[in-house]
């Protein structure tokens, strides 16, 4: 898979959008340990704690909560479009995204401000 400059950049601007927009809003809490375990049929594209070594897959760990509780929703809705996830989204309930991301987000890997706001 090959993504162009232009979607990488539209993607980092629906992303922003979405973590100003959610941080507004109250949500269900996830709880990472669940999130763990339902995290079992995303392991083979996102590797186990979401550190994925393939390019191809973006890496999960570490990401906000809310922004990866927005990507997944988008996929549901189809706002965000693309085959693999939308397929691997449609089945998750809001529970199940909310306990996805904060299994994701409690990963160490990317470097958020999350534990500064
Ligand atoms: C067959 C491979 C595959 C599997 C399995 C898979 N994903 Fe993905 N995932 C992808 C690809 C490819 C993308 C990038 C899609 C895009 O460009 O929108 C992605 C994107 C994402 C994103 C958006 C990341 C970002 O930085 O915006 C999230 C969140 C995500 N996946 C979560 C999950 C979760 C949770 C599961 C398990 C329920 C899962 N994925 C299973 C391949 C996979």
């Amino acid at each position: 898979m090959n993504f162009s400059g232009v979607q990488h950049a539209l993607i980092a601007a629906v992303g922003c959008a979405a973590v100003v927009f959610f941080s507004a809003s109250a949500s269900a809490a996830g709880n990472a340990e669940r999130g763990k375990t339902k995290s079992v049929s995303c392991q083979a594209c996102h590797g186990p704690t979401g550190n994925s070594e393939n390019a191809a897959f973006p890496k999960l760990a570490g990401q906000y909560r809310d922004y990866l509780v927005h990507a997944l929703t988008a996929y549901t809705t189809g706002e965000r479009s693309n085959a693999i996830m939308q397929g691997m989204a449609a089945p998750l309930s809001e529970q199940d995204r909310e306990d996805l991301a904060a299994w994701y987000a409690s990963q160490e890997g990317l470097e958020t401000l999350e534990g500064q706001r």
